[in-house]
């Protein structure tokens, strides 16, 4: 095999110049294999990615000339081409010599479109893996032939199964350095199957390669004669896509948005993620269940017979049912399960860690509920596979848990029994309400059934007629502030004056609660979660037996005031900030807990070593440095009679 510098220079397919339709249409038509590459710092990664985009021409003549001056300025290969330069566009990895993110890279050969993602392979980086393969059909998962399987090989089997990769590749590379050894890479092949099996992965291709020499890339090396496999390029090109599986699955699409552009049209539109549809199937809708048949498909370009997984389409319904954004159209026989429980795998992405009891957004599909996540069951080490006891997850973390929705999800297991893959039903991502980030990846494994056998009870006297009797509306004033700011005090007051106008109210205060309903909690910022969600759900019960409910607890959190917020009746829940600066609530030192923080005796005190956010938009807020309790008290209680 030759260097590359005495191999002509390849240009770039001359038609892209010549006539840019002609390209399109030349690989419009072509399928498209998205795989991923997974290997540590020095396994050669780059250099393959830059050996593939290389050999299949996709590499523009100027970018070529820049990777010959580049190659002789910082190269790592002498003078000839280091292909990992064209990869590695990052200006960190350059400096740092490693890969920090997903680079995408897209090329194409006479059978195939690709697009590769290029992941890093450092520990810390197991987000950017995830994120890389959650799309993908295949992984090359690379070995350097003189090191042999290493941990974090077994990491990136175990994550490219996890997020659902179909087709692995162990790609024993840098075969040159080894004097293309059969014996070597037939020790590697076998030590790596005991990984593959321990992992799931129940297949798996090897090839012996240099990335570097070009060998078994694109053509068969005469260094390798005992290898009678594919090469890697007609591997990618032959293997089975998972677009082709999603066909044979059973009908159904999520709703993405009710189209009607007029009172005579009403469509559905969204992508079909599984199976075949053509006009006169019957269709189940869920979750509300009715089933009706498909009047017609409609697209951009007309009319269709028949649609199929991965095309996206306006579907018009015989009947006219329910359907909304998030519902669900599916094969009337094979309907996605409903529920507000279920167990996943979590993939924390987020610096801030997991925080059992919080609710963030959670994106499946085209739906969007609430969602929070118990403690894990336990955490997975990712480079021996065990089970660890975790009580939350922090970033790169892998974990099990069980989550509850506010609405019931439409979904399908990530993996089903048959190990056939459900990525849009099944995945899901996780969003912080706040910074609107988003802090996980998960799959959802199976809806718990504790939640299937609960349903409502009918009450025939209603929250109205409670309220009715007692001749006032339900509020909750829910105090927050500083421990010292005066939330009991005016608290207090508040409801003595309340009583005496004959409104019939309840004080919920923290000192008192946490002596019985929630005396196992603490003080981390998990129990003080639980702690606020706990009395959210009292509060609501108590404005359903119509009471004005008064609230004082620190409840430092955003997250969670906004959560008790969104538990409420719509203008029900009144946010007052008693606001003391920290300095004063110090001074005062009612309880003598401030002096136990500072000295260290008391640990996750509110305002020194653990956070109080205050609120962005109070109802009220009560300046407690001008004005006296009684004061405040009068201020609270007039804008309650404007009620
Ligand atoms: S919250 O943060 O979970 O809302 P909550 O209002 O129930 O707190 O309880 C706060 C009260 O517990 C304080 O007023 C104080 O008397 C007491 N307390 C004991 N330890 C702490 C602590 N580490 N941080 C804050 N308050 C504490």
């Amino acid at each position: 095999m030759t260097d590359i510098k005495d191999e002509p220079v390849y240009k770039t397919d001359a038609l892209i110049e010549q006539d840019i339709d002609a390209y399109l249409e030349k690989h419009q038509h072509k399928t498209m294999l998205r795989f991923i590459t997974c290997g540590s710092v020095d396994d050669g990664k780059s250099t393959l990615i830059g050996r593939l985009l290389y050999d299949s021409k996709m590499i523009f003549e100027d970018q070529l000339a820049d990777l010959h001056a580049d190659s002789k300025k910082m190269g790592t290969q002498g003078q000839e081409i280091d292909f990992a330069l064209l990869v590695d566009g990052l200006a960190a990895e350059r400096e740092q010599g490693i890969t920090i993110d997903v680079a995408y890279r897209f090329f194409a050969t006479e059978k195939r479109k690709f697009i590769v993602a290029d992941t890093p392979g450092h520990e810390q980086y197991t987000r950017n893996m995830v994120t890389g393969a959650s799309t993908a059909d295949l992984a090359v998962i690379l070995v350097d032939a003189r090191k042999g399987v290493l941990v974090q090989t077994r990491r990136h089997s175990y994550l490219a199964h996890l997020v659902g990769i179909k087709h692995v590749v162990l790609a024993v590379n840098k075969m040159d350095l080894i004097d293309y050894d059969r014996s070597t890479f037939l020790d590697i092949v076998q030590d790596y199957r005991e990984f593959a099996e321990e992992v799931g992965i129940e297949a798996f291709t090897a090839i012996p390669i240099s990335g570097f020499k070009g060998d078994n890339i694109t053509e068969l090396s005469d260094n390798t004669p005992w290898y009678s496999g594919p090469t890697l390029m007609d591997h990618l090109e032959s293997v089975e896509l998972s677009a082709d599986e999603d066909l044979g699955k059973p009908f159904r699409m999520a709703v993405q948005w009710v189209n009607r552009p007029n009172l005579d049209f009403r469509g559905f539109s969204g992508q079909i993620s599984g199976g075949t549809i053509k006009p006169g199937d019957p269709v189940r809708i869920v979750p509300s269940g009715k089933t009706t048949t498909v009047k017609s498909i409609v697209t951009f370009d007309g009319e269709l017979d028949e649609a199929q997984a991965g095309q996206s389409v306006t579907l018009v319904l015989e009947d006219e049912v329910d359907v909304s954004r998030g519902s669900v159209i599916a094969a009337a026989d094979h309907p996605p399960e409903s529920a507000d429980q279920f167990e996943a795998t979590v993939v924390w992405m987020a610096d801030e860690a997991m925080l059992p009891g919080r609710s963030y957004w959670l994106k499946c599909a085209t739906q969007t509920v609430s969602c929070s996540l118990q403690a894990p069951k336990y955490k997975v080490d990712v480079n021996t596979l065990d089970h660890l006891a975790a009580k939350t997850l922090d970033l790169n973390s892998i974990g099990v848990t069980e989550m509850v929705t506010d609405k019931p999800l439409t979904f399908l297991p990530y993996r089903d029994e048959q190990g056939r893959l459900n990525k849009t039903m099944g995945g899901f991502i996780l969003i912080d309400k706040i910074t609107n980030q988003t802090v996980a990846a998960g799959m959802i494994h199976f809806a718990l059934r504790r939640s299937q056998n609960v349903h409502w009870q009918a009450m025939d006297i209603t929250r109205e007629a409670r309220a009715d009797l007692k001749n006032q509306t339900p509020k909750v004033l829910w105090f927050t502030g500083l421990s010292g700011s005066g939330k009991s005090t005016i608290a207090n007051l508040v409801e003595k004056r309340l009583h005496r106008m004959n409104r019939h109210s309840f004080l919920l205060d923290g000192d008192n609660v946490r002596h019985g309903l929630n005396k196992d909690l603490g003080f981390t910022d998990a129990d003080r979660i639980e702690n606020i969600r706990r009395v959210g759900e009292v509060a609501r019960l108590m404005t359903d037996a119509g009471l004005i409910v008064v609230t004082a607890f620190i409840s430092p959190f955003r997250a969670e005031r906004d959560m008790v917020r969104a538990m409420m009746e719509e203008s029900e829940f009144v946010e007052v900030y008693i606001d003391t600066p920290l300095a004063v609530a110090e001074e005062r030192d009612v309880k003598g807990l401030y002096k136990k923080a500072r000295a260290g005796t008391l640990k996750n005190f509110t305002g020194i070593d653990s956070p109080y956010e205050a609120p962005a938009n109070p109802e009220i807020r009560i300046d407690t440095t001008s004005m006296t309790a009684e004061e405040a008290a009068d201020r609270i209680v007039e804008y309650v009679l404007g009620w």
